[in-house]
């Protein structure tokens, strides 16, 4: 049994700034940094470094940007044979980084756009030795529903980030056992404007009545809530120093991945991710602030 990750694959092209620039506006930044990025290899690595094997299964083009994304990952121990290198440019994303952690981010998809329900489809024999399913929304919605149909036809526990925010397709909440969304995700799916838990309480009981299993809205610094059939629960947030916020969801999918299959509880889990994504918050990058399991087990 292992995870598979499934998801998109970006060059990071990042500046830092002291605010970020308002409509109109041109800021002069301070150190600009590439880094890897996606919100897929984002998780794929996280999986990596907190739990161990994991499968990566993605688009990534035939440029120097992809090459060095592909060996990046196999120096993390990925497995990479199910990547696939169609003539396109690789995903990129330009990111500004201010001060107080915030951040704004635009993706070019590039190849990322072209990875398919065929591709899915492809990669049958992997999928049915999955336990662990997860994805996001920077590949196709198309593939990310025939993603779920297959997970839940081998049997495996499929995670959704709904990230970046998009309507979904109906039929995709009934296969969908963990979804994730932040404040603003979950209010694009739901329409409810989230103000406070109250409100992310009704936002979660709606993505449940519309056939998911658990509910997860991310509060940032205010926590995370737990919503199932048995109830809801909010998990504490952890206190640090925001350095930047980039990825942290993307360590937060990942770490309640691992910890699932791990066999810990839902609650277990989330508590895990919410250690660990913290801790990504307080240094720069998102691959490179990805922690590895130690840091967390020192904690
Ligand atoms: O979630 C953070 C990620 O979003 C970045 O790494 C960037 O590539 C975008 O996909």
């Amino acid at each position: 049994m292992s995870i598979v990750v499934v998801g998109s694959a970006n060059t990071d092209l990042v500046i830092q700034v002291d605010a970020l620039p308002e409509p109109g506006e041109t800021v002069l930044g301070g150190a600009f940094v590439t880094a890897s990025g996606g919100k897929g290899a984002n998780q794929a690595v996280a999986v990596a470094r907190l739990s161990g094997a994991v499968q990566f299964l993605a688009s990534i083009g035939r440029d120097h940007f992809g090459d060095d994304l592909i060996q990046k990952y196999r120096d993390e121990s990925i497995d990479t044979h199910l990547i696939q290198r169609p003539d396109q440019t690789s995903g990129i994303a330009m990111i500004y980084v201010a001060k107080n952690g915030q951040n704004s981010i635009a993706v070019a998809p590039g190849s990322n756009a072209l990875l398919s329900p065929a591709h899915i489809d492809g990669a049958e024999a992997e999928l049915k030795k999955a336990s662990i399913v997860l994805t996001q929304l920077e590949i196709p919605v198309e593939t990310v529903l025939r993603l779920a149909e297959t997970a839940a036809q081998n049997d495996a526990t499929f995670v959704l980030d709904p990230a970046p925010a998009q309507a979904l397709p109906d039929g995709l909440y009934a296969l969908t056992d963990v979804i994730t969304p932040n404040e603003t995700e979950a209010t694009a799916l739901t329409g409810i404007s989230i103000k406070g838990e109250r409100d992310a309480r009704r936002a979660a009981e709606s993505l449940l009545h519309k056939g998911v299993k658990n509910a997860i809205i991310t509060l940032a610094e205010k926590g995370a809530l737990l919503c199932t059939e048995q109830g809801a629960q909010h998990i504490d947030p952890v206190a640090v120093k925001a350095v930047d916020t980039t990825g942290a969801g993307d360590t937060f999918n990942a770490a309640l991945a691992s910890a699932l299959y791990r066999g810990e509880s839902m609650v277990q889990a989330v508590v895990f991710a919410n250690r660990a994504a913290a801790l990504s918050t307080t240094r720069l990058g998102a691959q490179p602030s990805i922690p590895f399991l130690d840091e967390l087990q020192a904690e």
